[in-house]
């Protein structure tokens, strides 16, 4: 069995199965067979050749097209994750499990032994999604998204961090942690619920900075026995609920988006990598309930001030309970319906594209960036909203 990566891989990886439109194709010149095809074009024998040619690959390039609501959708995402991708690298080069940064990755797994592994796999998961819709673009003779003007950001200086320029930035993060708090609510954004903070993050590095704050052969005991060791551990655990903030952002994305799409085969393509999104999402619910739990916390960083509560302990009980992990069933779709586990919010203004590009600017995931990056993205966002279903 061939093994890429350290995962194994079926023998089937390599063949591509036909699209859905070619299938569509194909069965059409079953039924219609070629002598009555032609016989009904009023054509016959060899000067038929050309123009069955031409119809044949007029048909080609017709299952090739799609919709330019469909480009745009997938457009967005490939710049989605091509920013997901940027932000998961930095966090694999410090903390994934072939990391090169082992206080930090000591600190991750104080949260759960498999968290570096997780964070390696994370980034390959975004990797490969950033690369299949740029690839699939251009199959479809469509533009894919290059970012890489953009890669302007520095690196984290510490031990680990490659030099070289990043579309984001992670060291100085405004997690928003609603969604923690939302997932474990009845109520739904898309019916205007608001949700409180399950505590407040600001201008808090989720990566260490430099090796100020990664001291040589700095272990991670619980509690923390010194100040570098408390600020390393807040800094993962400021992680391990961005990983979450990440994941639920691109769940709702890909819920959203997918209504808008045209084509079967596109809506396979968002359908499908959105639940991987879900995936993650769920993974870094359980390591952010880890994060803010005995043993690890309370811990404070003695440089931000921020402390990670013990969330187990927290008087407001259930909207906050470590273990709730799955989405509590909430309003969906009519509040006379019953309340339904879903992922959630699905409706542009809270879940869409410029909701997406919002979100991720006041998460401070593009502190330093030009606003020529920023009306790029957000033009890409605009045009994905404005994708519509085309039924005829
Ligand atoms: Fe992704
Ligand atoms: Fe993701």
């Amino acid at each position: 069995m061939r093994e890429q990566d350290g995962f194994p891989a079926g023998p089937l990886d390599a063949v591509e199965p036909p699209s859905v439109e070619e299938n569509h194709v194909a069965q059409w010149r079953q039924a219609v067979g070629r002598r009555s095809f032609l016989k009904s074009m009023g054509v016959a024998g060899a000067v038929a050749v050309p123009g069955s040619a031409l119809l044949a690959s007029r048909a080609k390039a017709a299952s090739r097209a799609i919709t330019g609501g469909d480009v745009a959708i997938l457009r967005f995402l490939a710049a989605a994750e091509l920013i997901e991708a940027d932000l998961w690298q930095q966090y694999d080069e410090l903390g994934g499990v072939n990391g090169g940064n082992p206080a930090y990755m000591a600190a991750l797994t104080n949260i759960d032994g498999d968290m570096p592994t997780y964070v390696h796999l994370n980034n390959n998961d975004e990797q490969s999604h950033a690369a299949f819709l740029n690839a699939y673009l251009k199959s479809k003779g469509a533009e894919p998204v290059n970012l890489d003007a953009f890669r302007t950001l520095p690196s984290s200086k510490a031990t680990g961090a490659k030099q070289i320029g990043r579309l984001t930035s992670l060291t100085a993060l405004d997690v928003d942690t609603s969604w923690y708090t939302r997932y474990r609510s009845g109520q739904n954004p898309d019916f205007g619920a608001h949700f409180p903070q399950a505590f407040t993050i600001r201008k808090q590095p989720a990566i260490p900075i430099s090796d100020a704050d990664t001291p040589p052969n700095m272990d991670a005991p619980l509690p923390p026995t010194t100040p570098a060791q408390s600020r390393m551990q807040v800094i993962a655990c400021t992680a391990a609920f961005h990983f979450g903030y990440i994941e639920q952002g691109g769940s709702s994305l890909y819920s959203t988006l997918a209504e808008k799409v045209t084509s079967l085969e596109v809506l396979r393509i968002v359908s499908s990598i959105g639940p991987a999104e879900a995936m993650h999402f769920a993974t870094w619910q359980d390591d952010a309930g880890n994060a803010a739990n005995a043993p690890v916390a309370p811990v404070t960083d003695p440089v931000t001030g921020l402390t990670i509560p013990n969330l187990h302990a927290d008087p407001r009980g259930a909207l906050v309970q470590t273990n709730l992990i799955f989405p509590t069933p909430c309003e969906f779709i009519t509040s006379h319906l019953p309340h339904c586990a879903i992922v959630r919010p699905t409706l542009d203004r809270n879940g869409g594209a410029v909701a997406t590009i919002k979100s991720f600017t006041a998460d401070r995931l593009f502190e330093g960036q030009s606003a020529r990056f920023f009306t790029t993205v957000m033009e890409l966002a605009r045009k994905a909203d404005a994708a519509g279903r085309r039924t005829g």
